[in-house]
């Protein structure tokens, strides 16, 4: 259990997933241990992992470390429970349904073909783990939510966003210079930032060609009789922000650097796409070419992206806390204790995936399926009642990254090797990942001016 109030915090900061991985091999798939200020049963394996998340409600209930819980606000779907997260979940189902990500999509596209073509003129190698939280910044604020902030105001955003990130997962001591300290802070300042551009946005509706998350919020709480007040909705977008920009900036990172790796799956990717008369040169910045059915075809395409969630899952795991006493693979597991299971530890052991360190899309052919026989082995979403609610949008923004890489970008390391993975607050190479980026035809590497303002260190 470690030290007194710490606990094991520093060996789990310091060991990344070799606290995990050790301390499973010496204590088995159910152990205890002490994070963030609190006893935790940390708990791996497909059928212990079933039964917390078929637990939600009567088993266990969510309960994120104090930290997260106080960060992230009271009114987010994620802190909420029982009957007012169900509530919640059919709001916000609204904004990640068929018709909703199509209308994102051509923005989507665009943002992406924009900062592509931006890293590609850049002279320099590119940070790809800062650009890509950037680039996720970019879309959760301007495509998702429709805020159209001034780009200076932007940038200190998101620099007040990285210290409110860093500071998500930290001791919940409130003492000046601590990191929760610096965190209330940074929510604070975001929360003001927040209100300004909802208020902005509620009177300004012209100039809008499509519906955004936010405008798809509002409208679904008033269709369930419930209108939202102006905390709910801070608190509904900071969440949204957060749980869009930090994981899927962490995905998109592992995405270019494992096609980076592997030239030969770009390339089998290059001759899907070219297959389906996706694959294009880049010469046209305009929107609306992709549609959902051209990507729901693309078979590799998928795989590729399963994959790379497979053995780079953005998130360790889930926080829950006992409702009743109940047994697990032998233990008792007390009632008030708080137990987080385990999604990157019960991928690395699951026994259906062969050569399971293996970079190897193909796993999810339709010949092999390794992943077909039972669902909890493979779970970067999460699963039951509390699965991601945001998993098809964090797909679909994978797939069009994909697509315009392999359509319009050649790419090369910039270092002699691939960094170091860490994975707190998720997972990410420790110095970024240096990467140079060439146009496919330098003719055609129009920067749009909002780009270049983009890139000038600001989001
Ligand atoms: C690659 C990107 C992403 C990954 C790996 C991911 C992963 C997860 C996981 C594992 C959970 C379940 C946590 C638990 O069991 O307590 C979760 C929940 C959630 N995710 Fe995601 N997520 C991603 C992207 C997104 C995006 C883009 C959004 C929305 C814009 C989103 C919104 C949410 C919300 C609201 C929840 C809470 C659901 C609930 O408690 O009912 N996520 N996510």
């Amino acid at each position: 259990m470690g030290f007194p109030l710490i606990g094991e915090t520093g060996h789990w900061l310091l060991q990344g997933s070799g606290f995990q991985s050790s301390r499973r091999e010496k204590y088995g798939n159910v152990f205890k241990t002490h994070l963030l200020g609190r006893p935790l049963i940390r708990v791996t394996g497909a059928e212990n992992v079933r039964k917390i998340l078929m637990g939600e409600h009567h088993l266990v209930s969510t309960e994120w470390p104090r930290s997260t819980r106080m960060l992230l606000g009271p009114n987010t779907v994620s802190n909420s429970i029982g009957d007012i997260h169900r509530n919640k979940r059919k709001v916000f189902s609204k904004i990640f349904s068929h018709e909703a990500l199509e209308s994102y999509l051509p923005k989507i596209q665009l943002v992406i073909q924009d900062t592509l073509r931006a890293w590609s003129s850049h002279p320099e190698a590119i940070n790809v783990y800062q650009e890509a939280q950037k680039l996720t910044f970019r879309m959760a604020i301007r495509v998702l939510l429709g805020f159209s902030i001034p780009e200076e105001d932007l940038g200190h955003l998101f620099e007040v966003y990285q210290q409110f990130v860093e500071n998500v997962f930290s001791l919940p001591v409130d003492l000046p210079f601590s990191g929760y300290r610096r965190g209330i802070q940074a929510r604070q300042i975001l929360q003001k930032g927040l209100e300004k551009a909802i208020r902005e946005k509620l009177q300004c509706t012209q100039g809008k060609d499509y519906s955004d998350a936010l405008d798809l919020l509002i409208e679904s709480s008033k269709e369930h009789g419930k209108e939202m007040t102006m905390q709910e909705l801070k608190d509904g977008t900071l969440e949204l922000i957060f749980a869009a920009y930090a994981t899927t900036a962490s995905a998109s990172t592992s995405l270019i650097m494992q096609l980076l790796k592997h030239p030969t799956v770009l390339e089998k990717l290059r001759e899907e796409l070219r297959a389906h008369g996706i694959l294009h040169s880049g010469g046209c910045p305009c929107e609306g070419t992709l549609r959902l059915d051209m990507l729901s075809g693309l078979r590799y395409l998928d795989c590729v992206i399963k994959e790379v969630m497979r053995l780079f899952t953005p998130i360790s795991g889930g926080y829950r806390t006992v409702l009743q006493t109940f047994e697990l693979d032998g233990f008792q597991i007390p009632k008030g204790w708080s137990v987080m299971y385990s999604i990157r530890d019960t991928q690395d052991t699951a026994p259906v995936f062969k050569d399971v360190n293996v970079f190897d899309p193909d796993r999810f052919s339709q010949a092999r399926s390794e992943d077909k026989d039972g669902r909890f082995h493979y779970l970067p979403f999460g699963g039951g009642v509390r699965t991601c609610l945001g998993k098809h949008l964090a797909k679909l923004f994978l797939k069009v990254l994909a697509v315009e890489l392999a359509s319009t970008s050649r790419f090369e390391l910039a270092t002699r090797t691939f960094p170091r993975i860490t994975l707190v607050p998720v997972l990410h190479p420790v110095d970024g990942l240096s990467v140079k980026f060439f146009g496919l035809d330098s003719n055609q590497n129009k920067i749009l001016p909002e780009t270049e303002a983009m890139l000038s260190a600001t989001v």
